[in-house]
């Protein structure tokens, strides 16, 4: 399978994701920004990287679906890119953009997840993989990872207790997708066979 991941920034969740490449291959990175620290993770792997500017939305989303249809990937995974995708573009990838959101959705869509979780004193906090569509943060769940938030937590200690959740969360969510294990068919989701109502929980992540 044939992987394209969009990034903004320091590219952790990338660095996972290559590093887990053995029945999937990342074949690009695109950032918005030339200054992500993601793009030298890209390259120190061999990856092809470009950098489109998201000054106008339309006319960059227009030059990322130049390079997405000479590419073709089975896969575009959204890893900390900071933008938010167009109606017109989301809908010519149905179910063919992931992205890992940073809280248990549906709870906190948007930004500021780890310090939301604390002002609402939450005991629990995690990380989801999602279908994205043309809603901020709503499309289907696929999988989630939890962390028990303590008294002492500060929205830095549960960003840092949650990436390295994240980070198996987001590889091993897009190996089972690569293995056939996770799919969706007749607008169901399937995991191993299974319909599958909520996100899938792997007891090691
Ligand atoms: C992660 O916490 C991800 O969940 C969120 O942005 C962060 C990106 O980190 N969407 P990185 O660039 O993958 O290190």
């Amino acid at each position: 399978m044939r992987v394209v991941v969009f990034i903004s920034g320091r590219g952790s969740n990338l660095k996972a994701l290559l590093e887990q490449q053995n029945n999937y291959t990342v074949v690009h990175v695109i950032s918005n920004r030339e200054q992500a620290a993601g793009l030298q993770i890209a390259q120190d792997f061999g990856v092809p990287t470009t950098v489109i500017p998201w000054k106008n939305r339309e006319q960059a989303e227009n030059q990322a679906l130049k390079q997405l249809n000479d590419i073709n990937p089975d896969l575009i995974v959204l890893a900390g890119f900071m933008r938010v995708l167009s109606e017109d573009f989301v809908t010519k990838f149905p179910f063919k953009i992931i992205n890992i959101h940073p809280s248990l959705l549906p709870l906190y869509p948007g930004l500021n997840t780890h310090q939301r979780a604390l002002n609402d004193k939450q005991k629990q906090h995690g990380a989801t993989v999602h279908y994205v569509n043309q809603h901020l943060d709503q499309g289907h769940s696929i999988s989630q990872c939890h962390i028990d938030i303590t008294d002492e937590d500060s929205a830095e200690t549960l960003a840092t207790r949650l990436l390295s959740k994240e980070h198996k969360l987001l590889s091993t969510t897009v190996d089972k997708i690569a293995t056939g294990q996770i799919y969706r068919h007749n607008n169901q989701l399937y995991y191993q066979n299974q319909v599958i109502t909520q996100p899938i929980v792997w007891s090691n992540i």
